[in-house]
């Protein structure tokens, strides 16, 4: 199927690993003219022909030097997808009582604020040429899991997507969001990080966490799901396939959340 994205732009937060550089690569090689964000410009987000803006995306200022850049870049946007997120920490094994107001904020700076300020400050533009938002969201919104900021902050993320598909809609702006359960990114793959914390809290080593994780979360698949899965939804929300669907959650879950 041809997504017609050619010729079209797209803003990408958190481009240079993981989720977002897969969102970038395939827009990317769907024809659109792409603006990638994240801190670092990682070999990987280099080797893109993508034009790499280095940011700290919770600073109050991000979201408008992001758009002036892309405006400048691109002339226009017609996709954006705010990716930039994650938990600062895997276990939190104290619990909701181990978050201080400061983990609580740079939880809500990263997951939601950064999205909203980049949201404000590129919506002229999306108004103006009829674009879509999709929101990378998580399964965490909507299930009693640690770390409970991070689930907090993914909630209201989706939240705001459907709040904005309402407000903005008449405009012609579509906003959707996509819910990741499980995905293959470093985050898991590296048992230095937050899947090596998981499996230390579980008393597992890291290989064996990974093998039993799919029982242990109930993947009804029997796999993670892989970077590419998710950026192959994106890119059809974004196409203009999807012109008559906005407001809408989509899970790639491989049906962890059992309810309907
Ligand atoms: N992987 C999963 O299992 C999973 C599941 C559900 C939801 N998600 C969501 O999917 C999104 C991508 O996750 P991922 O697994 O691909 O994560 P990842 O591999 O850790 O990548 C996160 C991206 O965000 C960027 N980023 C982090 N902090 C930033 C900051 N302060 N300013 C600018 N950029 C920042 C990172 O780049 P720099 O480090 O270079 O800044 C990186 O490009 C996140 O919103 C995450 O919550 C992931």
């Amino acid at each position: 199927m041809d997504l017609r994205l050619s010729g079209r732009t797209a803003v990408v937060t958190g481009a240079s690993k993981g989720i977002g550089l897969a969102i970038a690569r395939l827009l990317r090689a769907e024809g659109m003219r792409v603006v990638g964000a994240s801190r670092t410009v990682t070999p990987e987000l280099a080797a893109l022909d993508v034009a790499a803006f280095p940011v700290d995306l919770t600073a109050p200022d991000a979201g408008d030097r992001l758009a002036a850049y892309a405006l400048d870049q691109l002339g226009g946007i017609d996709l954006l997808v705010n990716n930039a997120g994650g938990a600062e920490n895997a276990t939190h094994t104290d619990g909701f009582l181990a978050i201080d107001d400061a983990a609580w904020q740079r939880t809500l700076d990263l997951n939601l604020l950064s999205a909203v300020r980049v949201t404000r400050a590129a919506l002229p533009s999306l108004v103006e040429r009829r674009g879509a938002i999709v929101n990378i969201s998580s399964i965490g919104a909507r299930f009693a899991h640690p770390p409970v900021d991070y689930g907090a902050a993914k909630a209201a993320l989706t939240n705001l997507g459907k709040a904005l598909a309402e407000e903005f809609g008449p405009r012609g702006v579509r906003v959707n969001t996509v819910s990741p359960g499980p995905t293959l990114t470093q985050n898991w793959r590296d048992p230095e990080g937050f899947a090596g914390d998981l499996a230390s809290a579980a008393g597992l080593d890291h290989a064996e966490f990974l093998a039993g994780l799919p029982e242990t979360m109930g993947i009804t698949t029997g796999r993670l799901a892989e970077p590419e899965e998710i950026a192959a939804l994106v890119a059809f929300l974004a196409s203009p396939h999807a012109a008559n669907i906005t407001g809408v959650d989509y899970r790639v879950d491989g049906g962890v959340i059992k309810t309907v």
